[in-house]
């Protein structure tokens, strides 16, 4: 009897062994021999598969080699040689405007004075008094700190100078002041206030604007999709043109690859011509508007996509309206895959104030 058990016993450990085994061997050996046969007999070929690792290891070993870094900056994701074409941004034109003039006024010798000349007197020694304090505050702030050395710094600092050719008085500074007020703070308000009537009478322009930013962030998402493959897994067996996918395929839809695909974009596809969306999406596609997704496609594409583009337009004007920027020496062109696109390097430039 006691036999009897323990061979019940070994009997069920065994063919719960052989049921582990059969599974293990269905999963690693049946499934991806069976979806390779159906993908070959319709004519799709693919590196042989081996057992457990199936073709991590030279997915891994490409990875490797892909991130080398680049000897020269290129946009093409086949690594040839073909060098940058920088292309000066229009559209900083569009969006700097400063401008400053300067105000003169004359001084009238006046025996008596009206009402209002008492009034406008009264208002001149109010700002004169504003003015004063503020320079009053900067000269505690250089006893601290002598290095103060913005424009009104330099003023305090030529107050306290004791050689007479260099002496500023506080007159002067006052009168400065007044100066860059008038013709700083005003003026360059006035231009964007005017700027904005004209734009909103002239729409055609404001979507210029809007339109060359755009492109520019378009053509950007095209060379670097930080997503560089949308991943699908269907569920049950597909037809998808002329194949027959088998059920639990996971399906990479190569974005990166597709979006410097020659054949679709042209020979510059390489290239940074933010000018091929001219004229949208499907012109610059060859009418394959599908080939451009750099949020996805489809009822699962990326819900951020609006709120994406519109917050770097809005970056990417600020940083034009105040910097002009090129690469510094020290950058190293080496994007990666690490989940997403990402210089792996970072991204180094010279930012030269405006
Ligand atoms: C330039 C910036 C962005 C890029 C390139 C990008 C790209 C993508 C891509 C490729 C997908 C997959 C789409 C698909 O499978 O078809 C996706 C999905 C998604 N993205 Fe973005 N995204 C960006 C910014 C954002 C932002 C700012 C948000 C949120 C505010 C966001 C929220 C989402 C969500 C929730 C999904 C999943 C949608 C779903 O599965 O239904 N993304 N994104
Ligand atoms: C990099 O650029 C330099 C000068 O433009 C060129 O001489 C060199 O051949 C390029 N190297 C590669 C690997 O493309
Ligand atoms: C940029 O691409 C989006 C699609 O991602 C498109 O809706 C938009 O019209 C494009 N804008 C320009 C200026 O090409």
């Amino acid at each position: 009897m006691g036999l009897n058990v323990g061979a019940w016993i070994l009997l069920f450990l065994s063919s719960l062994a052989l049921l582990s085994l059969i599974k293990f061997l269905h999963k690693v050996w049946w499934v991806p021999t069976r979806i390779k046969h159906v993908f070959s007999s319709q004519g799709v070929k693919g590196p042989p598969y081996r057992f457990i690792h199936g073709n991590t290891k030279e997915i891994a070993a490409m990875k490797d080699q892909a991130r080398s870094p680049f000897t020269n900056i290129s946009h093409d994701n086949l690594k040839s040689s073909k060098k940058l074409q920088a292309i000066e941004a229009s559209l900083q034109q569009d969006l700097i405007s400063e401008h400053f003039i300067r105000k003169c006024s004359g001084t009238a010798f006046t025996i008596f004075k009206s009402s209002d000349e008492l009034k406008s007197d009264e208002l001149q020694k109010g700002i004169e008094d504003l003015i004063m304090e503020t320079i009053k505050e900067r000269g505690k702030i250089m006893a601290v700190d002598p290095d103060t050395a913005d424009f009104l710094g330099q003023l305090v600092k030529a107050n306290h100078e004791t050689d007479e050719s260099y002496h500023v008085s506080i007159q002067d500074i006052i009168d400065e002041c007044k100066t860059f007020y008038v013709s700083g703070d005003g003026t360059t308000s006035l231009v964007l206030s005017w700027a904005v009537l004209l734009l909103s009478i002239h729409t055609e322009w404001q979507e210029r604007a809007r339109h060359e930013i755009g492109m520019i962030i378009n053509e950007t998402l095209r060379l670097y999709p930080p997503g560089i493959a949308i991943i699908r897994k269907n569920e049950r067996e597909v037809k998808l043109g002329n194949l027959v996918i088998p059920a639990n395929v996971i399906l990479h839809v190569p974005v990166l690859a597709l979006h410097h695909d020659r054949t679709i974009w042209g020979e510059d596809a390489h290239l940074f011509n933010p000018e091929r969306f001219s004229e949208g999406i499907s012109k610059a596609t060859k009418n394959n508007p599908s080939a451009y997704m750099p949020f996805g496609f489809g009822h699962r594409n990326c819900v951020g996509s609006n709120f994406a583009t519109n917050t770097a337009k809005i970056t990417l004007a600020m940083i034009l309206q105040r910097y002009r920027f090129t690469p510094s020496p020290n950058y190293i062109h080496s994007p990666v895959h690490l989940l997403m696109l990402v210089p792996k390097n970072g991204v180094q430039v010279m930012l030269h104030a405006l």
